[in-house]
C-alpha cells in the first residue's frame, strides 16, 4: 500500500509531497480512515535516560517540525518522537527549493534552515496531542542571532519546553544555519553545556521533574575531534548524545542528480558513516550515557548495525519517506 501512496507523493515536489501528507494524515485522524496508517506493534520496553520507551524505534528531528502530527505518528507506532528543531521565533528558512530526492541513493539532501513556527506554537500543539509515547523536544537558534548569542536562544527554548518534553534534543548540528556547527567545539562547546545544564539543574528544582539534556552531533568530524566532543559530554554530564545529524560529504553520491546540492545528506549513503561515529562515541564514553543512533537506518539489518555498534535507541527519517510505516514494524517486530 506504502508503495502505491509514495508512487504517487514521489510525483510531487519532495516538500510539497511531505506537506500534503502531514495535512492528510492528520485530517483522518479520529475516523475509521486511520487504519491507513495505524499499525500495532509488539511491545519491546527499554528504558533509556531514566525514561519508559516502549519499544526503541524514534522519529528523528525536523519531519514534525512544529509537533503538527505526533498523534498520526503515535499511531504507527513510534516509541519516541523528535518534534522541532524549534526556534525562540517563528522564521521562514531558506528559499525553495530545498529538499531534493536523490531516488538512486535513497537519500535526500535538504537546506531546510530551521523552518518552524516558533516555540510557542509548538508547546501549544504538544499540549493539545494524545500521543502518549516519548516527546523529545529539539531546539535551535534563530538565524537571526548571531552566533556569540546563540545560548540566549536555547536557553529561551528550553525554559518554554521543559515541562511538556520527555526529553530535549540540542541542535548544534545542522549544516544550514550559518555558523551553527562551530557550538560543537572548544570552549564555544563547554560554555553552551555548562549554561544549559545549569539551567536544567534549577528547572529541576523549581519545576520538580528532570528532563534529560542530549546532544545531537553532526558526523563529518575527525575521530581527534569526536574524542574531544565525547569528553566534553562526559564532563558536562550530558544526559544522551544523538548520532548524527545529516553530512556534507558527497563522496557516494557523486555525479548523481541532484548530488550538487548545498545542504545535508541523509538516507543510505549516510549509513556506515554514522554508525561510525556511533561506534567511535562508544568506545570513548564506555557507558557514560546512552547514544541515539540515527542515519540512514532502512532495513533491519542497518538497525542491527547501529546498535552493535552501541546505540541504545534509534531513529528513522530517510528511510521511512523512502520505505513508510512497514519499516517501522519490520525493525521493531525483529529486535
Ligand atoms: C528534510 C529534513 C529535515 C531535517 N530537519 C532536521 C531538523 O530540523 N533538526 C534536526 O536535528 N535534524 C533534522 N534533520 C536530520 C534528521 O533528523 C536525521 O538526523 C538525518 O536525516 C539522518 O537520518 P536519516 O538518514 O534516517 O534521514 C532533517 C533531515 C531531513 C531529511
Amino acid at each position: 500500500m506504502y508503495r502505491l501512496a509514495r508512487t504517487a507523493f514521489f510525483q510531487l515536489d519532495p516538500e510539497h509531497a511531505h506537506d500534503v501528507a502531514i495535512q492528510n494524515f492528520s485530517r483522518i485522524t479520529g475516523t475509521p480512515l486511520e487504519c491507513i496508517y495505524r499499525q500495532r506493534l509488539p511491545p519491546r520496553p527499554v528504558q533509556v535516560m531514566g525514561l519508559h520507551f516502549k519499544n526503541p524505534v524514534g522519529l528523528a528531528a525536523g519531519l514534525d517540525k512544529n509537533a503538527q502530527c505526533l498523534d498520526v505518528l503515535g499511531g504507527m507506532g513510534f516509541g519516541h518522537v523528535e518534534v522541532g528543531t524549534v526556534t525562540p521565533l517563528a522564521q521562514d528558512g531558506n528559499d525553495k527549493p530545498r529538499v531534493f530526492r536523490l531516488l538512486q541513493a535513497e537519500g535526500l539532501i535538504n537546506r531546510m534552515g530551521f523552518n518552524n513556527q516558533g516555540v510557542d506554537v509548538l508547546v501549544e500543539n504538544v499540549k493539545k496531542s494524545k500521543y502518549e509515547g516519548i516527546i523529545g523536544i529539539n531546539i535551535g537558534k534563530n538565524k537571526q542571532t548571531p552566533i556569540e548569542y546563540g545560548k540566549d536562544d536555547y536557553l529561551i527554548c528550553m525554559d518554554k519546553v521543559y515541562d511538556h518534553a520527555g526529553y530535549i534534543a540540542l541542535n548544534i548540528s545542522s549544516p544550514n544555519t550559518p555558523d551553527l556547527r562551530s557550538l560543537q567545539y572548544g570552549e564555544a562547546l563547554d560554555d553552551l553545556l555548562s549554561s544549559l545544564k545549569q539551567r536544567q539543574k534549577e528547572l529541576a528544582t523549581v519545576r520538580g521533574k528532570y528532563v534529560p539534556l542530549a546532544l545531537k552531533i553532526a558526523p563529518d568530524m575527525s575521530e581527534e575531534e569526536l574524542v574531544q566532543i565525547s569528553d566534553a559530554l562526559v564532563r558536562h554530564k550530558m544526559d544522551g548524545v544523538i548520532a548524527t545529524n545529516t553530512t556534507l560529504d558527497r563522496a557516494l553520491v557523486d555525479g548523481m542528480p541532484y548530488a550538487h546540492e548545498v545542504g545535508g545528506l541523509s538516507g543510505r549513503p549516510l549509513q556506515n558513516k554514522s554508525t561510525e561515529v556511533i561506534a567511535l562515541l562508544h568506545k570513548e564514553l564506555k557507558g557514560a550515557m546512552p547514544i541515539i543512533g540515527v542515519g540512514g537506518i532502512d532495513s533491519v539489518m542497518a538497525a542491527k548495525e547501529k546498535i552493535q555498534a552501541g546505540a541504545k535507541l534509534i531513529q528513522l527519517y530517510t528511510g521511512f519517506i523512502y520505505h513508510g510505516p512497514g519499516l517501522l514494524k519490520k525493525i521493531v517486530r525483529n529486535i
